[in-house]
């Protein structure tokens, strides 16, 4: 057996893995997130580790797996989030998330500093979500704190620290901090000296495949895990999602809709220029890498959507307009700008609309809107790695979006792709499960674990009839962007 743990936004999943696949025992942990003021967002690190002993406990008791079956272990988690540790490796503060956007000021500052040289050596562009802005942040407003700062980590790394007491980054999230050189691999001493960051505070660099340690005896004694449990390193959750998705190749791509949404493409070596469009990032598996856009309000919008205005409808039920194949929601529209808006606008301040009200409109078209909303803006970044050349002809769609049949027949028609559903939808626990099973030497290679892990279930086809009809509603879409933005400024 093999262990994933998905170090999330909202909550930690741990799967317990057998070397077919198959998913013996799963458990998770919710952990609070910390919103002090508009537009922070923060949770306390020990809080992880927490959650993760409970969880990982948990399966070990429910399997009834004996703790030597487990073999090994490893991590994915939410991505961008700043740790700091003292040199007591103490946490300093609170961890700073991927969704706070307190740190506008510091991305202009990144901008102006290192002008065309960012996009060069870190293949993005500075933005709020990212980690150096958020580590400037703190150089300013909390100087006493930076000061006291050995070294920086992100989420999952700091969860395996305390795992096996071993400090390491891996490369796939280390490509989210824009402090690495992607290409080289290797942290960006130009970058880290032109903004006044003291490099000794990058922790060293690893694959995700590579074996960090083993859990601590104190560890194993909370969890019901051996001593000898192997920890590898693990993976950015995009990274992890992809690997367990079998986005291992050529230009295999795939769709999540999670909180966030994103569409993120395979790309086999780091010479694809998409001038900082989408994200570029290193991927879990050695020397690849991924684009990818991400539309931060994606599962989120209707969320709240059905929170603030339809509480009492279960989610099925509410879904259950989409079920009327016809594009369009009688003329309404959504764009899904609740909290601003990455791919393509790269716009924390942009907010959402519902266009096109009618008296006559009920909660299904609105349902509908906001659900058609979505899979448009994933389509922008469909529609950027189109552009640079890429055929986007079959796309994998996993999370909260994939759970419904007749979402998965709207992302093929709108994104005029076929669309693929997976048998056994466990994300990117499973990615980080697979990283721990070829660790373990079970298999070769990643892919060649995908092949005995993955199964598709089956396929929708886009309809060309509606694909015409979407294309034109997606155009009317793309417009709203503009047209609404000077109520934001
Ligand atoms: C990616 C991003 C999110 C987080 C969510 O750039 O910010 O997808 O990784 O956990």
């Amino acid at each position: 057996y093999v262990l994933g743990i998905d170090l999330g936004t909202s909550s930690v999943k741990a799967v317990l893995v057998n070397d077919a696949g198959d998913v013996s025992a799963e458990a998770t942990a919710a952990y609070p997130l910390i919103q002090e003021e508009s537009g922070y967002s923060e949770q306390d690190p020990d809080e992880w580790v927490k959650g993760t002993l409970l969880a990982v406990r948990s399966v070990m008791s429910e399997s009834g797996v004996a703790a030597e079956r487990v073999e090994g272990m490893s991590f994915s988690g939410q991505m961008h989030g700043l740790v700091l540790l003292d040199r007591d490796r103490k946490v300093i503060r609170n961890a700073i998330l991927w969704n706070d956007t307190r740190t506008t000021a510091q991305c202009r500052t990144i901008e102006q500093v290192l002008g065309d040289r960012l996009l060069t050596i870190t293949r993005n562009p500075a933005l709020e979500g990212f980690t150096l802005p958020k580590l400037l942040w703190v150089k300013e407003h909390e100087p006493e704190l930076y000061a006291r700062a050995d070294v920086f980590v992100l989420p999952k790394d700091y969860l395996r620290y305390r795992l096996t007491g071993q400090i390491a980054m891996d490369l796939s999230d280390a490509a989210g901090t824009l402090l690495l050189d992607v290409g080289a691999k290797r942290w960006s001493a130009e970058i880290c000296e032109a903004l006044g960051v003291d490099s000794a505070v990058c922790p060293p660099l690893v694959e995700s495949s590579d074996e960090v340690g083993t859990i601590t005896a104190q560890v194993a004694e909370q969890t019901g895990l051996s001593p000898a449990t192997k920890v590898f390193a693990g993976g950015a959750d995009n990274a992890c999602g992809a690997i367990g998705a079998g986005i291992l190749g050529g230009e295999a791509t795939m769709c999540s809709i999670g909180t966030s949404g994103v569409v993120l493409s395979y790309e086999t070596d780091g010479s694809a220029d998409y001038g900082g469009r989408v994200h570029f990032f290193n991927h879990g598996q050695k020397d690849a890498f991924y684009a990818m856009g991400v539309t931060l309000a994606a599962g989120y919008s209707l969320q709240w959507f059905r929170e603030t205005f339809a509480p009492a409808v279960a989610f099925d039920s509410l879904l259950a307009p989409l079920g009327d194949t016809s594009p369009g929601a009688k003329g309404l529209l959504f764009t899904p700008y609740l909290a601003g808006e990455r791919t393509p606008h790269a716009d924390a301040v942009i907010r959402g609309s519902f266009v096109g009200m009618d008296g006559a409109h009920e909660l299904g078209h609105f349902t509908r809107a906001v659900v058609e909303g979505i899979t448009y803006s994933l389509r922008e970044s469909v529609d950027i790695l189109r552009a640079s050349g890429k055929r986007v002809s079959s796309i994998t769609s996993i999370g909260g979006g994939a759970k419904n049949e007749h979402w998965l027949q709207l992302q093929a028609d709108v994104f005029g792709a076929e669309v693929v559903k997976l048998t056994t939808e466990q994300g990117p626990a499973m990615g980080a499960a697979m990283l721990a099973a070829v660790g373990c030497g079970w298999f070769g290679s990643l892919a060649e674990c995908a092949e005995r892990f993955i199964r598709p279930a089956k396929t929708f086809q886009p309809n060309a009839e509606r694909q015409k009809q979407y294309d034109e509603l997606y155009s009317v879409y793309c417009d709203v962007y503009a047209a609404t933005r000077p109520l934001n400024e």
